[in-house]
């Protein structure tokens, strides 16, 4: 073979010049091939103890690895010839459309990853079509969150607290809000113990100690956000101090029944939503309450530890229950592979927490954006690949779990 002298004329167009109209972070999002990068990338961009609040789950961990490893374990047996050139991703969930089979879930102290919060999220939402839920402990008010994201389908996250009082008034300005569902959150009788947080002596709101002015150095961006920006406090709650898990136990009302599902409804007009069911009874005793939707959820492992792996119950809630109530998951979810799995085994809808929070502290909406961006494509990729192009064909595709 006779080799020739590269000339100038053929190796510059070989040479890629970035897309300046593109700031450098996003073109560094871009670069993200998974949820799994984005979570990478926001591990360089905060402090370790915000990174560690979000990612870590309680005790040993287990709850949450668990659930991540059931998605590994999860296997398609794909259908081919199949025309999947139209794919609808579309669900419908109480009663209105949702343009993916996923919602963004509730997430307390969402300002701490990066100050534009809440309503960034809900802005991304928004143009995604899906729907969001705010949680009592957010750091963007009820009213300002529809103030600043009017076009977003708010579901407002209720924590009962000792004192009904302030529950009712947080309902009550849901309602007037243009909240549509309320999602009661009962697997937080009292907090989790998460020890990173105790380990990187993380309080809310964070303190300033020395050895977080190390910290400053390594992250200025982070800092420099979190100090000129509005003050980090919850935006429904006055008590703070100590740990979440300290928070949680000190102010959440562990007495919570059935029997308050009739309290919710007197003063709740909208939909209700059980969010924390982790066993068959359990699901079985919501639906005979009658309530809206449940949400298989162990609380991303946040709560208790050793327990039982959502998606491995999912079959039996949904044969059981699935015709008088709604029935989601969540946990451990990272990919659209792993929503599509959790569809063919039986959830109506799916919940992420985590996910979108990586994108957050790695980009803040810009991150948000992409994460959807790359969950969306996965859904859809991976429905065409197992050639189901509709949510009704992923429910009756054959899967199972190795
Ligand atoms: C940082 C963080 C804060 C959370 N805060 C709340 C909360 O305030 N209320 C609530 O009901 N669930 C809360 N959750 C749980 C999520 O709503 C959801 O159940 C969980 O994140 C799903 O697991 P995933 O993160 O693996 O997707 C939180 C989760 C995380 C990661």
């Amino acid at each position: 073979m006779r080799r020739r002298v590269p000339r100038p004329a053929d190796i510059l167009p070989l040479i890629g010049t970035p897309d300046r109209s593109k700031s450098r972070l996003q073109r560094r999002l871009e670069r993200c091939a998974s949820v799994w990068d984005v979570r990478e990338l926001a591990r360089k961009r905060v402090p370790k103890a915000v990174f560690d609040y979000t990612d870590g789950a309680a005790m040993s961990e287990s709850s949450l690895d668990r659930s991540r490893d059931a998605y590994r374990r999860v296997e398609f047996t794909p259908r081919v010839m199949r025309d999947v050139a139209e794919v609808d991703m579309g669900i419908e969930v109480l009663g209105r459309p949702n343009a993916l089979p996923f919602i963004l879930a509730p997430t307390g102290f969402t300002r701490m990853m990066q100050s534009v919060g809440e309503p960034a999220v809900a802005r991304v939402a928004a143009e995604a079509g899906i729907a969001y839920g705010l949680s009592t402990l957010g750091t963007t008010s009820i009213e300002r969150l529809a103030q600043e994201s009017p076009d977003t389908r708010r579901w407002f996250q209720l924590y009962v607290s000792r004192e009904r009082e302030r529950a009712e008034d947080l309902m009550r300005r849901a309602q007037a809000s243009g909240f549509d569902a309320l999602i009661l959150t009962v697997d937080t009788a009292v907090g989790g113990i998460r020890r990173r947080e105790v380990r990187n002596g993380l309080t809310i709101p964070p303190r300033l100690r020395l050895s977080t002015m190390a910290e400053m150095a390594t992250h200025p961006r982070w800092w420099f956000d979190v100090l000129t920006t509005e003050p980090l406090t919850f935006a429904s709650l006055d008590s703070t101090g100590g740990t979440v898990g300290d928070l949680l136990t000190r102010i959440f009302d562990p007495g919570i029944t059935g029997a308050d599902i009739a309290w919710i409804r007197s003063n709740w007009a909208g939909k209700v939503v059980v969010k924390g069911i982790q066993s068959v009874e359990d699901a079985t005793a919501c639906a005979d309450l009658g309530v809206d939707a449940i949400v298989l959820s162990n609380h991303g492992g946040r709560q208790a530890d050793m327990g039982n792996v959502p998606l491995e119950i999912l079959p039996q809630v949904a044969v059981e229950v699935g015709d008088r109530t709604e029935v989601y998951i969540d946990g451990g979810i990272m990919s659209g592979t792993d929503i599509v799995a959790a569809l063919a085994f039986g959830a109506r809808g799916v919940l992420v927490g985590r996910a979108y929070l990586y994108g957050l502290m790695a980009g803040g909406e810009d991150g948000v954006r992409r994460v959807v961006d790359i969950l969306a494509k996965e859904v859809r990729t991976t429905m065409q690949l197992i050639g189901a192009p509709t949510i009704e064909e992923v429910r009756s595709a054959a899967v199972r779990l190795r």
